[in-house]
Parts: C-alpha cells; sequence; structure tokens
C-alpha cells in the first residue's frame, strides 16, 4: 500500500513508519528537522501550517505514487499553561498546527481518495480529545477539533469507499513532552494559579514513564490491514481506558472531583 505520514522525525511517526516500511508497503513522511533517514522511507520536507508545502507534499506522493492508500495525520505538538496566562498567538498556533495542518493535509487528499474511490484517512487525537485536561486546554481544543472533524469526515465520504479512524493515545514516551512549550511559571502564574507547577510535574511524569512508541505503531499496522477498522482506537494504559468510561458512566460531579484529585489541583 501507499502511505503517507506526517511527521515522520520522532515518535509515534518513526515508529509507525518503519514498521509499516518493515510490512513492505511504500511508506512517504513528512519532516522539518533532518534526522538519520529510515531505510526505504522517501523523506518530504514539509510544514504543515504552509500551505504550498503540504500542497507539495502531496503532489509529490500521487505523482509518483498515483495513489495514497492510507494517509496518517500524526504530526502535532502541544502548548500548555493556564488558559489564562497562554498568549492569543499561541491558541492560534495550537490549532493552525494540530487541527488546520490535518485539514491543509486533507484538502488535497481527499478529492484523489475520492477519484480512487478507496482510501483509510486515520487521524490523530488523544485522551486529550475526549477529556478537556487542565493545563493543557489549547491542546484539548485542537484534538476536540480534530474529532467533530473526522466525525462528520467519516459520514460524508462513507459512500467513496474512504475509511475514516481516529486514534486516541493515552501517556506515551515520545519527543511530545520535550517539547511541548508551556507558559512559564512567573511570580504572577504562581499566585493565580498555585497548582499550576505540581500538575505540569505530574502529566510530564505519567508522559515521561507512559507506554513506548513501538506498541503504538504495532496496532498501527494491524489498524493499516483491516478492511473494515473501527471508528475509534483508544491505545492506552487499562488506567487510562477507564478514565474515558468513566467519563461516561459517572455521575459528572463525581469525575471531575476525581480529575481534579488526579491532577493535584
Ligand atoms: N506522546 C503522547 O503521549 C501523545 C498522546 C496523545 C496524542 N499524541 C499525539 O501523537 C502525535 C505525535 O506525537 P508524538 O508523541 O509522536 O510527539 P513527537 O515525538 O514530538 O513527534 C511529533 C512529530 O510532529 C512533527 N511536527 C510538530 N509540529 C509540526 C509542524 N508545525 N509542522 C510539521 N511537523 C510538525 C514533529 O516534527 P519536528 O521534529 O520537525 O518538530 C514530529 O515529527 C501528535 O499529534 C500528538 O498530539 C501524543
Amino acid at each position: 500500500m501507499v502511505i503517507l505520514i506526517t511527521g515522520i522525525t520522532s515518535g509515534f511517526g518513526r515508529a509507525m513508519a518503519k514498521r509499516l516500511s518493515e510490512q513492505g508497503h511504500k511508506v512517504y513522511g513528512t519532516h522539518r528537522k533532518d534526522v538519520d533517514p529510515l531505510p526505504g522511507v522517501v523523506y518530504i520536507k514539509a510544514e504543515v501550517s504552509d500551505e504550498n508545502q503540504v500542497k507539495a507534499a502531496v503532489g509529490q506522493v500521487i505523482q509518483a505514487e498515483g495513489r495514497i492508500d492510507v494517509f496518517i495525520n500524526n504530526a502535532g505538538m502541544g502548548i500548555g499553561g493556564p488558559l489564562e496566562f497562554c498568549s492569543l498567538e499561541d491558541a492560534s498556533r495550537q490549532m493552525d498546527v494540530n487541527w488546520m495542518g490535518m485539514v491543509r493535509f486533507l484538502h488535497y487528499v481527499l478529492p484523489q481518495m475520492r477519484s480512487q474511490k478507496s482510501g483509510k484517512i486515520i487521524c490523530f487525537s488523544s485522551i486529550g480529545g475526549l477529556i478537556g485536561l487542565p493545563f493543557q486546554g489549547l491542546y484539548s481544543a485542537s484534538k476536540y477539533a480534530i474529532e467533530g472533524y473526522c466525525e462528520a469526515l467519516r459520514l460524508e465520504v462513507q459512500d467513496f469507499g474512504i475509511k475514516v479512524v481516529v486514534i486516541e493515545p493515552g501517556d506515551f514516551a515520545t519527543n511530545f513532552t520535550a517539547q511541548r512549550k508551556s507558559v512559564q511559571g512567573s511570580e504572577e502564574v504562581r499566585q493565580a494559579y498555585p497548582c499550576y507547577e505540581r500538575s505540569l510535574r505530574g502529566i510530564e511524569k505519567d508522559e515521561n514513564g507512559g507506554l513506548k512508541p513501538e506498541y503504538l505503531a504495532s496496532k498501527m499496522c494491524s489498524i493499516v490491514a483491516k478492511k473494515n477498522p473501527r471508528y475509534r482506537y483508544i491505545i492506552a494504559s487499562p488506567l487510562q481506558k477507564l478514565a474515558v468510561a468513566a467519563k461516561t458512566l459517572l455521575p459528572r460531579r463525581l469525575f471531575y472531583w476525581i480529575l481534579s484529585l488526579y491532577y493535584n489541583l
């Protein structure tokens, strides 16, 4: 299969590109940084917030292969901090990369898949796209936007032989934590939100001690191979899967009380 993955320099993207290419798929991946290339994988430079680069990246795959069987929207980053202290530029950048980045790619991928009457679109949301996470509100908002878009898209393209899948990972140890841009704890922030720094330390600890991206990559191989994949895959520790279930099962007040305790609020 011809597979295009965004953001393959590290984390999930690199692990998925490696596994899928080893399985014999023709893998194209986008990157910004130059990294040690994976054998057999074709690297294409693309900043997801630059429409011309996105258009050229999709065009390069179509020109070389005449088709795109699987598109995996993986590239993303997080901006953290108390929402009151996140700048408007940060809010805009968070949506521009995580949500509009996906929209830009799909703008060019969808016509190709519709004309070939087949395709799989696999988009990375997060458990943060199912639960609004404190001090990661901008990030959660970007992932909720992906959820809403994909839920609608799935219905719109079902008659064209295109499947839409959303992946909701829990905590994984990738570069995501180190790359997160966080509001710095100035005296004003510390006084207004005294729980912010200890909550952030807890979040980082969970992520750094999380599952390995190779685990998700092996799940991805089976999702790519399925003729009829499910719409949603939560790939997370049992505790995090329980948290998602608890949101629907528990009374809301109880759920948010537990969430507050968990995040040291
Ligand atoms: N790790 C987790 O616990 C976790 C949990 C839930 C969901 N996710 C989601 O999983 C996806 C992959 O994250 P990861 O954990 O693998 O993190 P990662 O190791 O930091 O990888 C992120 C990838 O996205 C690329 N990227 C970021 N901003 C970009 C931009 N503006 N333009 C082009 N490429 C960009 C990065 O490229 P550069 O190297 O050039 O920056 C990198 O290749 C993200 O959508 C993230 O939200 C992660």
